[in-house]
């Protein structure tokens, strides 16, 4: 099905439908597998593996966790922990990058969603390889800044009626707000974001292009923010993403439903395959 999306016509969208053939997704699924089991086998991290941490053994190998983490929607974290989260998200902008880069670590993370990006979209491994990737980004925070909890997270559907009135897009208690149209046009089709703990920050990829800008955002609003967001992200929308009966049926769902909605909404930095420099 093709999206809605013709949003940014200087720019076209990287989330675009699956035009890749089954037999190339399955090659790629078949190599993230492969690449899951070697992480597996030789336990690349074993002294940060989350259930090691957590003390647990063999034999605690049992159907439900013991002391699962929790990752905790942004809303119920107190202003005292937003503040410390979002200070360890500024420190990953303070760290040097890991992949020889010359930018910061926490754009080596916009790079290699970027790089994977035609192999870790529009196929089965979508839901694993963004599974991994985030619990990397995790423990980043954890081990180079001292973060002591866990990954927060949005739930859209908090926000279905009026996405520019979340919470998370709060000056000082959120990740700051929609790009200043006063201020300098940047890409997406966005303007520079001028408040919040990332105002006017540097930015160095957009897609698969070396393109410094400011941090950018231009919400949709109006009836298109209702269509390309809040019926994509609606309780009951995500309610039938939840209920797709296999795991292909629900990557594909999540995919192309509440995970391609908040590029198209956001715009800016999130529009491409850069989307994580857009926080
Ligand atoms: C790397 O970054 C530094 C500091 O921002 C800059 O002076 C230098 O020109 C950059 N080097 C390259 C190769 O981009
Ligand atoms: C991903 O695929 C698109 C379309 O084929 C191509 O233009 C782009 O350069 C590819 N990106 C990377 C990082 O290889
Ligand atoms: C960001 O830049 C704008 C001008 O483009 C300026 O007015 C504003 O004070 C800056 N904000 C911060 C936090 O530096
Ligand atoms: C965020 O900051 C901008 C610019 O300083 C200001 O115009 C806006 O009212 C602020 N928003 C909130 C919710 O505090």
């Amino acid at each position: 099905m093709e999206p809605e999306y013709h949003e940014d016509k200087e720019s076209p969208n990287f989330f675009l439908p699956s035009r890749y053939s089954d037999n190339f997704k399955f090659a790629v699924s078949v190599l993230a597998a492969v690449l899951l089991f070697v992480l597996g086998v030789v336990n690349v991290v074993p002294s940060h593996d989350p259930s090691r941490r957590l003390g647990l053994t063999i034999q605690d190998e049992s159907p439900s966790c013991k002391d699962p983490i929790v990752r905790q929607e942004w809303r119920t974290l107190d202003n005292t922990q937003k503040q410390i989260y979002l200070k360890s998200v500024q420190c990953l902008w303070e760290q040097p990058s890991v992949l020889g880069l010359n930018q910061s670590l926490h754009e080596d993370f916009s790079w290699v969603h970027s790089r994977m990006g035609n192999f870790s979209h529009n196929t089965p491994a979508f839901i694993a390889w963004h599974r991994y990737y985030l619990h990397i980004y995790e423990r980043a925070l954890q081990e180079r800044c001292g973060y002591t909890g866990y990954l927060s997270y949005w739930d859209w559907s908090l926000d279905w009626e009026d996405m520019a009135k979340s919470p998370i897009w709060d000056n000082t208690t959120g990740f700051g707000g929609n790009g200043n149209i006063n201020s300098d046009k940047s890409v997406g089709n966005g303007h520079c974001v001028t408040d919040g703990p990332f105002a006017n920050r540097t930015l160095h990829y957009f897609g698969t292009e070396y393109r410094e800008h400011c941090l950018s955002r231009r919400f949709i609003h109006g009836s298109r923010l209702e269509t390309t967001f809040g019926l994509k992200v609606h309780p009951e929308a995500v309610e039938r993403v939840l209920l797709e009966p296999d795991y292909e049926s629900f990557n594909a769902a999540l995919e192309d439903g509440p995970h391609n909605a908040i590029p198209r909404a956001v715009r800016g930095d999130f529009l491409r395959v850069t989307a994580p420099n857009g926080m």
